[in-house]
């Protein structure tokens, strides 16, 4: 089983959150999922540029970040300038998606669309040649340690089927309630990058839960 983890600094210690990248970057995780909420899409507030800024010298990873705010487009040159290197939008965040896109391509990022779990796959039907990532939301978002949705599962295969219809070489990431009693499942079923927030940062050693998460088969 080959999967990417990414994992979500939403639930690392935020008096400590310098110290959760470095151990990221020492750790196998791929890449660092960082969850950018404006208070108005989603009813919590998270990050914004300083603190992206200041973590990004921190590791090598790549940083994903994923925007659960309204009107993205004003601020993907900020994003970049930050440090992100992929830049996911929310679908239902988003009038004019192709132009986010491709702007967010344009800025030299790679650009990615999330889903909520009430939102049908197919919506992304006439998206998916255009992009580098597909981010399925198996929790609603806005907080860290929900539990996953079970429906995800069948919306990760129809965007597989989907995107093997239309060439789509996009990747397919999945976002919440991930543990290490769901991830091979949530695999099996399509996934090639898992979020995981809450399952590694409420352990004790997060760097050896992530060691154990990416050797399950
Ligand atoms: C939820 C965020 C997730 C969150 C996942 O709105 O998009 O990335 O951090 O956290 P867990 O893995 O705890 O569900
Ligand atoms: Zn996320």
């Amino acid at each position: 089983m080959s999967y990417l983890l990414a994992p979500s600094i939403l639930s690392a210690d935020m008096s400590h959150l310098g110290d959760a990248v470095i151990m990221l970057d020492k750790s196998q995780a791929d890449w660092v999922h960082v969850d950018v909420m404006d208070g108005v899409f989603v009813p919590n507030l998270t990050f914004g540029f300083p603190i992206i800024k200041a973590i990004r010298p921190l590791t090598t990873k790549l940083f994903d970040v994923h925007l659960m705010m309204v009107q993205p487009e004003r601020y993907i040159k900020e994003f970049k300038k930050a440090g992100a290197d992929i830049l996911t939008v929310q679908y239902e965040a988003c009038t004019h998606l192709h132009r986010t896109i491709q702007e967010i391509k344009n800025a030299g990022m790679q650009a990615g669309v999330a889903i909520n779990p009430h939102t049908p796959a197919i919506m992304l039907q006439d998206a998916l040649q255009d992009l580098d990532l597909v981010l399925v939301m198996s929790v609603n978002p806005g907080f860290g340690g929900q539990s996953f949705i079970p429906q995800s599962l069948l919306k990760i295969r129809s965007i597989k089927k989907m995107m093997a219809a239309c060439g789509s070489h996009a990747v397919i990431e999945v976002d919440g309630g991930v543990n290490r009693d769901n991830l091979v499942q949530i695999v099996e079923a399509g996934a090639d990058v898992i979020v995981a927030g809450n399952a590694i940062f409420s352990t004790s050693r997060p760097i050896d839960t992530i060691a154990e998460l990416k050797a399950m088969k």
